[in-house]
């Protein structure tokens, strides 16, 4: 039985605190306070219990509460709390670079640490263009992400990324950045199951860019194999086979932002296995300590690890790095989410539950404003036709969904799914059928 404090916060006491990605004031006139989280479920600051259906933020994949993720994590700060990792390091770290390059496409399997998506992105990207400055080719420097793409909050990751409005507030960003169109129609895609038969073609507009630019002035694209926080957008067939292709023809690295797909998402350790397509590069975070200790991480190919490996050997390879890169907690975090994840074949059960979910999502065809499904994986995306403003349909139905017991997402006008890989079918039945009663329920 879990034992909830006691939450007495005045409004005062809400003050101090600056929420990120939230409008604070409406926040602190009716917040939001989760006090507990085990299984499925949160327990919030009333006692009441909720389903919840995002995973935390797309990163607690195992279920709250894993019991030998929280032993793994207290039994390390008994140990050892800190120890940088700048020419000096932990055995822990190394098993975790160990164990992680065993769930990564062969041939990926070298990793560095970072604390989060967001540095991961900016590392991948530093990577990638000192990696081809390290072979003689420093005039590749272009960035290439995608239209609705987000790569964490960075100014890295903000330039590469495809939302404008995330971008608008903050000035220039990085120079010599240019993007994908993003592989979304509804006309052609409307409720397809899994990758959407059409769009392929899409991906020939990186050819179109490499002939405006040069080629040899690319260094790397950035997508993420489905597009997440932009709506969940699984990629049309054969789509991410033609960005290797092109990408591959003209030497340009392809990072594959991994940070939601990574760690059993789409039905197998990373998207990159489970798509069938191996990129150079790919950044992961969240699902790593299944939410519990702040991690991420890139896996360069050894192609791109070696390249790194020819100057001199006393020499820094590469001048980039974080105070908690590799943090003790972390990787025992990292190391015990591996173990439950493989001890309770969690991937495997995302494939296996994968078949039910999509039935369910797309159960909701014909429901009252939907005009979009869209699904892949233990991830799913209902579009919901906005009233006048974006978001005018798609906020109350959160809202609604909520006060029923069910935690989702909206995305623009989508309400977003992706629930820890635990779940069973009941908790899919009243995951939809909680947005079926919301969306009856809008004018
Ligand atoms: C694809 C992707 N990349 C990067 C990030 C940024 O990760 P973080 O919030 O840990 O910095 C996210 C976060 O949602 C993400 O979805």
């Amino acid at each position: 039985m879990t034992i909830v404090p006691q939450m007495n916060l005045s409004r005062e006491a809400l003050e101090p605190y600056w929420l990120p990605f939230t409008p604070n004031r409406t926040f602190k006139a009716n917040p939001r306070l989760f006090v507990a989280g085990k299984g499925m479920y949160y327990t919030t600051a009333e006692g009441r219990q909720v389903l919840d259906g995002m995973a935390g933020l797309w990163c607690v994949n195992a279920g709250h509460g894993q019991e030998r993720i929280t032993a793994a994590i207290r039994e390390q700060a008994g140990h050892l709390d800190y120890v940088s990792s700048f020419q000096m390091s932990h055995p822990l770290a190394f098993k975790a670079a160990e164990r992680i390059a065993t769930l990564t496409p062969p041939g990926m399997d070298r990793v560095f640490f970072t604390n989060s998506g967001s540095e991961a992105v900016d590392t991948a990207l530093k990577i990638a263009r000192a990696y081809h400055r390290a072979r003689g080719e420093a005039h590749r420097t272009m960035l290439i992400g995608r239209a609705k793409g987000y790569h964490g909050m960075g100014f890295g990751g903000l330039a590469v990324g495809g939302i404008g409005r995330q971008k608008r507030d903050f000035g220039p960003l990085l120079p010599g950045v240019a993007h994908l169109p993003h592989t979304h129609n509804r006309e052609h895609q409307a409720f397809s199951k899994g990758q959407p038969e059409w769009g392929a073609h899409l991906a020939d507009e990186l050819e179109a860019m490499a002939q405006i630019y040069d080629p040899s002035t690319i260094a790397a694209v950035i997508v993420e194999p489905v597009t997440g926080s932009g709506g969940v957008l699984p990629p049309p067939k054969g789509y991410l086979e033609k960005l290797r292709a092109i990408t591959e023809k003209y030497g340009i690295l392809l990072i594959f932002d991994e940070v939601i797909t990574g760690y059993g998402r789409l039905g197998a350790a990373f998207g990159s296995t489970a798509l069938g397509v191996t990129p150079d590069i790919i950044t992961c975070a969240k699902g790593m300590t299944n939410g519990a200790v702040p991690m991420g991480g890139v896996i360069t190919s050894r192609k791109v690890f070696d390249g790194f490996m020819n100057g001199p050997e006393s020499a820094i390879e590469l001048m980039h790095g974080y105070t908690y890169s590799g943090h003790p907690l972390a990787c025992a975090a990292a190391l015990a989410s591996i173990d439950v994840y493989e001890e309770q074949d969690l991937f495997a059960r995302a494939a296996r539950m994968a078949s039910y979910w999509e039935e369910q999502a797309h159960s909701l065809k014909g429901e009252p404003h939907i005009v979009d499904i869209r699904n892949i994986g233990l991830l799913a995306a209902i579009e919901v036709a906005p009233k006048d403003e974006p978001m005018s349909r798609s906020a109350p139905a959160g809202n609604i969904c909520f006060e029923a017991g069910v935690l989702l997402r909206t995305a623009g006008d989508a309400l977003v799914l992706s629930p820890p890989l635990i779940i069973e079918e009941s908790e899919i039945d009243r995951i939809f059928d909680t947005i079926r009663k919301a969306v009856r329920s809008l004018s």
